[in-house]
């Protein structure tokens, strides 16, 4: 078996299979019955070929995605001819066009007031919806540039082109490789946090295929290949999910592990690989870390200081102490909500149902579902309207619905916002006083600035980092909101009356 004959015949079978899967567009196993016979992968991998076996994919090749596989098989020493591992999503998509189509869309507009997909990021910088922003998170490098988002199709274009620094562990969210191989060697590079962790970034990105560098993220994110079903690979939530359990705000759903979890938990806890809080990156100690907190805005400045010493983020430049910055909150804001008391998991909104041919598909466009209904009542493709399972009014109504919940919201967060300016201008003049010399009353100053950093985490994990401006959880984010603008005030009262 293991001869130069069998390595050169089936190099030929695999150009041949090469093309089969690229021609192929419908989800039909294109199997040459004869390389299926001639692998025996499950001799080595049956930890693997086993659930394959099992599964939708049980009429694939493993050749179809390990291209030069049955060399490594029939090589006198498999580990010297190691087979391709294909994470790009074009072979997927060449069997399921659908899913490769809308996960690829990047149609540009505007949904909301506060949301959609600009056609250039530069188009809607973050400050046009929070003016104080960079005041507010002063010092932190989102000062330099932070734009609105865009859809999954640009994931890691957008972050190579974004001018704040970047590190590996960013990486995670932004590529299937590093996310897969987090914690071991891939190509010869090192994926951990040790050394320099800008150079490994560069070198990471170098090893990405060409393809891949603008989606970064492929369908390996959320689909186990062999078994066809739904999976995690993100390290930190693994992680999070073996210490607290898939979701420690709903006890008695709480099981320890992605395989036990039920349907709905599964399809918020595909997205909580990215949509959720984490530190990643050196901190304003410089150590580097990727971890998720896993922890509603209410209880993540008490694990940040006990785990963290409120080392994890940065200082900020006018006040000089430490604030957490936060990442994009949306699994943890979703927790709790009527949303998901009700049963929707984020796939029922961002990913409906949609008739193709006769067959109900998932969409993968994954965008503001205001567009999806937007499209829906123009009659236009990609349209959808998910909110009929549980709504049973108009399209046109329930959208003016949404955009009130998110102005009331919004007008909240104004104030919040510069309440924010506001104490930070009296805890730095207190700071300034006395730098000169005047006396300053210690301990209210301690508590001022102990309230604002309580203000400032609300806000800005709340409104700024989590992107859907309230709608996910708007009971939650009005009493947190009520109670930084309240923070806030405290904090501006105290420091200006320490220096009395
Ligand atoms: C004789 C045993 C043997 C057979 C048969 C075999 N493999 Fe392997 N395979 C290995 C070993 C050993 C490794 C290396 C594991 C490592 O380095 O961690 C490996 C690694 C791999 C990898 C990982 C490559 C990487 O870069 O990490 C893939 C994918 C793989 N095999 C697929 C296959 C497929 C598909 C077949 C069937 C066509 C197959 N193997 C047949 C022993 C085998
Ligand atoms: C539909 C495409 C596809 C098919 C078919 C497929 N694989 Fe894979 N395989 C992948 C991808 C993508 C990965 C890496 C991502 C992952 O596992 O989630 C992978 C990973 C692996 C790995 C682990 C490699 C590593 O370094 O961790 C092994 C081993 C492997 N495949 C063996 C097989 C065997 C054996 C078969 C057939 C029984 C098979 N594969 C069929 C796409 C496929
Ligand atoms: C050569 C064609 C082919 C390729 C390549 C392929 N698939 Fe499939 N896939 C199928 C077929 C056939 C089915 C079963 C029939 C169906 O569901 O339409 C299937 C089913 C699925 C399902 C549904 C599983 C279920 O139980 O309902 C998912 C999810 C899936 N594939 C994901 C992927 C991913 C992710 C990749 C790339 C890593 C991939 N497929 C590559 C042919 C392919
Ligand atoms: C691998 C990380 C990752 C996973 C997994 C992920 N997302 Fe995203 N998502 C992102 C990033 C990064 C962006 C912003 C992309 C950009 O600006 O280029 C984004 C953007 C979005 C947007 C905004 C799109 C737009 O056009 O403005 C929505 C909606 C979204 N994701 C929903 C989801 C849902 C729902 C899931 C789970 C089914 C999910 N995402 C899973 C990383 C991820
Ligand atoms: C009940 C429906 C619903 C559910 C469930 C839901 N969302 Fe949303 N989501 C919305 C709406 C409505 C918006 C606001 C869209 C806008 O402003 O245009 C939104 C906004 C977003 C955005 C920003 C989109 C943009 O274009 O700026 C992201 C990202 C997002 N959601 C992710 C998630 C994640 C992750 C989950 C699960 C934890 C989730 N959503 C669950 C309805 C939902
Ligand atoms: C962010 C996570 C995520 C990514 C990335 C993703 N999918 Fe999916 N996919 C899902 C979810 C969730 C479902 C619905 C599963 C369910 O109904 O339980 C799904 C369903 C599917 C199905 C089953 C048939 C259907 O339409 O319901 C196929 C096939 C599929 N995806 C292919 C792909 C392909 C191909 C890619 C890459 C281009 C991809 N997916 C990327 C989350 C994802
Ligand atoms: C799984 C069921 C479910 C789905 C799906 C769902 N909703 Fe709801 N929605 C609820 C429940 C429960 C309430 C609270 C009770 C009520 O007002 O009827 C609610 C309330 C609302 C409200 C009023 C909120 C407020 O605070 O005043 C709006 C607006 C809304 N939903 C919009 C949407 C939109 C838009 C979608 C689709 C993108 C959607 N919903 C999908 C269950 C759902």
């Amino acid at each position: 078996m293991r001869s130069r004959r069998w390595m050169l015949l089936s190099s030929l079978m695999l150009m041949a299979i090469a093309w089969a899967v690229t021609a192929n567009v419908q989800p039909e196993p294109a199997q040459p019955a004869s390389t299926q016979a001639q692998e025996q992968c499950a001799d080595c991998h049956s930890e693997v070929a086993e659930p394959f076996k099992q599964n939708a994919h049980a009429g694939l090749n493993c050749s179809q995605c390990h291209p030069n596989a049955l060399a490594h098989q029939n090589a006198e020493d498999p580990t010297q001819v190691l087979p391709v591992v294909d994470f790009r999503s074009e072979t997927c998509g060449s069997c399921h066009k659908f899913q490769y189509e809308t996960y690829m869309t990047s149609e540009p507009g505007t949904a909301g007031e506060f949301g959609g997909t600009p056609a250039d990021p530069k188009e809607h910088p973050k400050t046009k919806d929070f003016p104080l922003y960079n005041k507010i998170v002063a010092g932190h490098g989102f000062t330099r540039e932070y734009n609105e988002e865009r859809s999954h199709r640009y994931i890691l274009r957008d972050h190579i082109d974004i001018k704040r620094g970047k590190n590996l562990a960013c990486l995670n969210c932004k590529s299937t490789q590093v996310a897969y191989y987090w914690g071991k060697e891939w190509k010869g590079l090192e994926l951990t946090n040790d050394g320099d962790v800008v150079a490994k970034w560069q070198e990471a990105i170098n090893r990405i295929p060409k393809e891949m560098q603008d989606y970064g993220a492929s369908c390996a994110h959320c689909h186990n290949p062999h078994t066809a079903q739904l999976q995690i690979i993100n390290k930190g939530l693994q992680n999070a999910i073996e210490r607290y359990g898939v979701n420690p705000y709903w006890k008695e759903r709480n099981v320890k592990s992605f395989a036990r979890a039920d349907k709905q938990q599964k399809e918020i806890l595909v997205c909580a690989q990215c949509h959720v809080e984490y530190v990643c990156g050196p901190g304003a100690d410089k150590k580097a870390r990727f971890e998720f907190s896993w922890r509603k805005v209410r209880d993540l400045e008490e694990y940040y200081k006990q785990r963290h010493a409120y080392q994890q983020d940065w200082i900020h430049d006018i006040i000089k102490e430490p604030l957490v910055k936060s990442q994009h909150p949306e699994v943890e804001t979703f927790w709790e909500s009527k949303y998901e008391r009700a049963g929707a998991s984020c796939v029922t909104c961002h990913m409906p149902k949609v008739a193709v041919g006769g067959r109900w598909l998932t969409s993968h466009w994954l965008v503001s579902p205001l567009r999806y209904m937007d499209k829906y009542i123009k009659g236009e493709k990609l349209g959808a309207y998910p909110c009929a399972q549980c709504h049973n009014v108009a399209p046109e109504t329930l959208r003016e619905q949404v955009l009130r919940v998110q102005r009331h919201v919004n007008e909240a967060q104004k104030r919040v916002q510069q309440a924010l300016s506001d104490s930070i201008d009296a805890i730095a003049a207190a700071k300034q006083a006395k730098a000169e010399g005047k006396t300053v009353n210690e301990e209210n100053l301690q508590k001022a600035v102990r309230l604002h950093q309580q203000a400032h985490v609300r806000w800005e994990n709340l409104v700024v980092s989590e992107n859907s401006m309230g709608f996910h959880n708007p009971e939650e984010v009005m009493k947190e909101l009520n109670e930084a603008l309240d923070y806030a005030r405290q904090a501006q009262m105290l420091a200006t009356q320490a220096v009395r």
